[in-house]
């Protein structure tokens, strides 16, 4: 049990413990990632004291004004009336055959770079049609701690799920683990995030090698979620054409979909546009099955004209349009996105010096032999907590995270921080909060 609380804590004990119980939650760390925003939200206004917030995955940068030129310049020029190609514009797959080859070095038919709305509308329908390829495989296995929308997804379409958490099975131990999930024959897809939301881990070249062969081996689709693309900022991977690139499963498995988000290394959350790009021999792949669910047996035709179609009918055009140029300039060498991104690699070095000198630890820490990178999230702990008796007291510090229980995280004792609402000016707040946090509780 945490020790008592202090009466001399930054934020009024009394008006939080008054906000905190109102919630119904008899420990608000359960709570979840919008509940735990309003009750911050009020919190604020009532002490009127401004928090550091840490509890959303937001990105806090400026769109690229490229993409805002283009997409306005494609408006005035009509756009609207017409609809978009459901399987995107020409110009923005040209851009997106260009973007993989510059940035992940890898070769695909630019009929195989698909938009979607959003990254999660992308895994929504591979999830729809790669999860209906085979009636024994009807299950997705998470490589955990992950995403918690993706397991939404998978349970509204009445598909099943496994999953693990990765962090004890790092390296070469990943091999027995996963063939022991793939062995069983009912695993239609792996999903994961490299880099990792929530604990910001990211696999390494032997354990990509070891996801990727055992999906050849035993037929199994590869979704690798790079919705925080390149942003592994230990390595410098903005030159386009030029090494050091994005690792990816996909130099290990001709059984791919790279799932490529815009919202956060390009800052582009609000115009919901993402990017799929599939293996050719998975956008080739015919299934007999399939045509329970869909007009033909051919995965590509399936994902785009059958589950596109029917859930969103492609992108805005206008959004795809913006894209299109953000690409381009990226590909052309005119745009560094990850140049403006770096600001979360600062502020994410600066946090977590802060919180492990006064007493808290970095859950996940390693990949390998390596420290994991600074980057949008971290994780956090402190002795003799859970990670949700964690968020509740920080509450009084004026200090919002979420719990790490939410992602299948097996580390109970952690907190998910997110750098991207922080600004430099708050560190020393930060500071003095943790500090009287730790002399509080150590
Ligand atoms: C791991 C992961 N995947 C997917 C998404 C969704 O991204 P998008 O905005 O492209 O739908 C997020 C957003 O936070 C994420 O963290």
């Amino acid at each position: 049990m945490p020790k008592e609380l202090s009466n001399n804590t930054p934020l009024n004990k009394e008006i939080v413990e008054k906000i905190l119980r109102s919630t119904g939650y008899d420990c608000v760390g359960y709570a979840s990632i919008r509940e735990v925003r309003q009750m911050v939200n009020q919190i604020s206004e009532a002490t009127g004291k401004e928090f550091i917030r840490m509890e959303m995955g937001i990105p806090g940068l400026p769109a690229p004004q490229v993409a805002i030129e283009a997409e306005k310049k494609a408006l005035d020029e009509g756009c609207a009336q017409m609809y978009p190609a459901i399987d995107g514009i020409p110009e923005l797959k040209h851009e997106i055959k260009r973007f993989v080859k510059n940035f992940v070095n890898i070769d695909v038919p630019e009929k195989n770079c698909v938009p979607t709305v959003g990254s999660i509308n992308g895994a929504f329908a591979s999830f729809m049609v790669g999860g209906r390829l085979s009636k024994e495989k009807d299950t997705i296995l998470f490589l955990d701690p992950g995403f918690p929308v993706h397991k939404s997804l998978v349970k509204m379409i009445g598909l099943k799920q496994e999953s693990f958490d990765v962090y004890d099975f790092r390296g070469e131990k990943l091999r027995d683990k996963l063939e022991s999930y793939l062995a069983k024959g009912n695993i239609s897809t792996i999903l994961y995030s490299n880099p990792n939301n929530p604990s910001w881990i990211c696999f390494t070249e032997k354990e990509l090698q070891i996801i990727g062969e055992l999906a050849t081996k035993y037929n199994v689709i590869v979704f690798e979620d790079l919705a925080y693309f390149a942003m592994d900022f230990r390595k410098d991977l903005s030159v386009p054409g030029e090494p050091p690139y994005q690792v990816t499963v996909a130099n290990y498995t001709d059984n791919y979909i790279l799932s490529i988000s815009s919202s956060k290394a390009f800052s582009y959350a609000g115009q919901r546009v993402g990017m799929l790009v599939i293996s050719d021999k998975l956008y080739k792949t015919k299934s007999e099955y399939l045509k329970n669910f869909y007009i033909s047996d051919d995965f590509g035709k399936s994902l785009t004209l059958g589950a596109l179609y029917a859930v969103t009918a492609g992108v805005t055009h206008s959004a795809q349009k913006g894209l299109a140029a953000m690409l381009k300039a990226c590909n052309d060498g005119e745009y560094n996105f990850l140049e403006v991104c770096r600001v979360y690699e600062r502020i994410a070095k600066a946090c977590k010096k802060l919180f492990t000198e006064n007493g808290f630890k970095i859950v996940y820490d390693m990949d390998e032999d390596q420290p994991i990178a600074d980057g949008f999230y971290f994780t956090i702990s402190y002795d003799g907590f859970t990670g949700e008796e964690l968020i509740e007291r920080l509450m009084y510090y004026g200090i919002s995270a979420i719990a790490l229980g939410i992602t299948g995280s097996s580390r109970r004792e952690g907190l998910r921080a997110c750098v991207s609402f922080i600004r430099k000016e708050q560190l020393p707040v930060l500071e003095e909060r943790l500090k009287l946090f730790n002399e509080h509780h150590k």
